[in-house]
């Protein structure tokens, strides 16, 4: 079984969002998998940054289309990506300092990432829908 799975839940309705947070959650497993067989640290930090620069691709698109179609909520969405990008950032430097787990690492970006899709994601959800049928 893996790391975490998706499942319709975790939709948001809009599928190019959908197989964006899909190819996340396969990344964050990835990373899992390299913890579990015991993989250097150096195989781990790349895989971090893979993730990190994949969800910085996926933020921005989610931000163009919010400022598209005039999310009203586009700025505290915004700003919950950056909190994200930051706290990933201060991860990054102490898992080089190899002052967090690896466990502690993943749990904290599975946590974010299930919490953040259902919390905020979810809320543009009837939006999107309406507005991409116009
Ligand atoms: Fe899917 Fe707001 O990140």
């Amino acid at each position: 079984m893996a790391f975490i799975e998706w499942d319709k839940k975790l939709s948001v309705g809009v599928s190019e969002f959908d197989e964006e947070h899909k190819k996340l959650i396969v990344m964050i497993n990835s990373l899992h998998d390299a913890m579990k067989s015991g993989k250097g640290k150096e195989l781990l930090a790349k895989i971090l940054d893979e993730v990190t620069e994949y969800a910085l691709k996926h933020f921005a698109h989610e931000e163009k289309l919010m400022v598209q179609y005039r999310y009203p909520e586009h700025k505290e969405h915004k700003a919950a990506h950056d909190h994200f990008v930051k706290t990933v950032v201060e991860l990054r430097k102490q898992h080089d300092q190899q002052l967090l787990q690896a466990g502690k690492l993943l749990k904290l970006l599975q946590d974010w990432l299930v919490s953040h899709i259902n919390n905020i994601d979810k809320k543009y959800s009837l939006f999107f829908m309406e507005a991409m049928k116009k």
